[in-house]
């Protein structure tokens, strides 16, 4: 089984990708980190200029993976624009299968409704979302979390 984890890398948005890495390793389960990069670098900037967003390091194919997961920072109530951008471009999402997460403070927004409806848009099959919460910096006890998020999903993989 192979698995794609494509995150904004932002916050503890990383963390969680790092994590999901960790977790697929120890089970012997195929995975590439995808760090979503466009050249503006400034978030405030990329909501202004979001359809003239090009991404730095665009993919070719997602063929060989049996699940992406798509990571966002949540900013402003909503997904990062740069993540918006990825998923717009993704090639042929016909029938794959996504889970999608989103960190933050605790306002999640419509952060996992803005992803999921560009996904739905491309016909793709999402089987599972988590919203990552805390005021604070995410610490080992709060990537537990990961695995919980992975326990539920895995069997619909
Ligand atoms: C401008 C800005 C807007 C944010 N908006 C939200 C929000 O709407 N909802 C939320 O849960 N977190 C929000 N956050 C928190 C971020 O998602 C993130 O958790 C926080 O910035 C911690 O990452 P850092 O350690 O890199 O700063 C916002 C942060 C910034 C800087």
């Amino acid at each position: 089984m192979n698995i794609l984890v494509a995150y904004y890398p932002l916050g503890e948005a990383s963390k969680i990708a790092k994590r999901f890495e960790e977790v697929f390793k120890t089970r012997n389960i195929g995975v590439d980190l995808y760090p979503i990069c466009v050249e503006e670098k400034d978030i405030k900037k990329q909501f202004k200029t979001e359809k003239q967003l090009i991404l730095e390091n665009p993919i070719d194919s997602i063929k060989k993976y049996d699940l992406i997961i798509i990571g966002t920072p949540i900013i402003s109530f909503t997904a990062v624009p740069a993540v918006n951008v990825f998923i717009r471009n993704l090639p042929t999402t016909k029938d794959k299968k996504f889970c999608l997460f989103a960190t933050g403070i605790g306002l999640p927004g419509k952060a996992i409704k803005k992803m999921s409806s560009l996904l739905s848009m491309k016909s793709a099959k999402i089987i599972d979302t988590h919203v990552f919460s805390s005021i604070f910096e995410f610490d080992a006890r709060k990537l537990k979390e990961v695995d919980a998020f992975f326990a539920k999903f895995e069997k619909q993989i």
